[in-house]
């Protein structure tokens, strides 16, 4: 069983993340080495599956319970207007080069206007994208592809690059989930 190949990142870490109330956010996925070392974050959409910006294996199903579910998939053609609010969480780095965080940290940050963030003053490229302003929180995330964005209560991004700490026009860019909805259930559904 493996889980979805969407984009690979570089750069994952939570800088002055907030930690997360145990069991909060029951859909959050740590990927580990053998050794118990963090590769990815990801989100749980099926007891199979993982979304994630790499690509990681389930090697068997999870046993949903409590403090383990699946986020649902947001709906194809539903976009995030900029000015929404949402969060992103993952395990990822608390300062630069320093140690991976034991605990779950979250971040709020505020959606930005696509147009201008795929203007030549930010990116200059037109991906589909959600682009998240971090303010001057220093967002980065490195060892924490894959982590979500959560906006409203629903899953509308995983990571897939951080242009710049700090940097107003290098925001947060994650992969617009909703472009993908059908082929991800199509995927599920078929590999079944
Ligand atoms: C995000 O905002 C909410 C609501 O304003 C607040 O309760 C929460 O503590 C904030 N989280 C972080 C990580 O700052
Ligand atoms: C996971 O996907 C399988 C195959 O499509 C499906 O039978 C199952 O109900 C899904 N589980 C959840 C929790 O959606």
């Amino acid at each position: 069983m493996f889980s979805i190949l969407l984009v690979l990142s570089d750069c994952a870490e939570v800088i002055h993340g907030k930690e997360v109330v145990p069991h909060s956010l029951p859909f959050m996925a740590r990927l580990e080495d053998v050794k118990g070392s963090l590769v990815c974050g990801g989100v749980l959409i099926n007891e199979s599956w993982v979304l994630t910006a790499a690509h990681c294996k389930l090697k068997k199903p999870v046993k949903l319970t409590d403090t383990v579910k699946v986020m649902d998939l947001p709906k194809p053609a539903s976009d995030v207007p900029a000015g929404t609010r949402c969060f992103a969480a993952g395990w990822g780095d608390t300062k630069e080069n320093g140690d991976q965080s034991d605990v779950l940290l979250s971040v709020n940050v505020t959606v930005i206007d696509r147009v201008k963030c795929d203007s030549p003053d930010y990116y200059n490229f037109s991906p589909v994208c959600v682009c998240v302003n971090q303010h001057a929180l220093s967002v980065c995330f490195q060892g924490d592809s894959g982590g979500p964005l959560v906006c409203r209560d629903a899953l509308r991004g995983v990571v897939s690059f951080a242009g710049g700490r700090g940097r107003v026009n290098k925001p947060t860019v994650y992969t617009f989930i909703s472009k993908y909805t059908d082929w991800i259930t199509k995927t599920i559904q078929t590999s079944g």
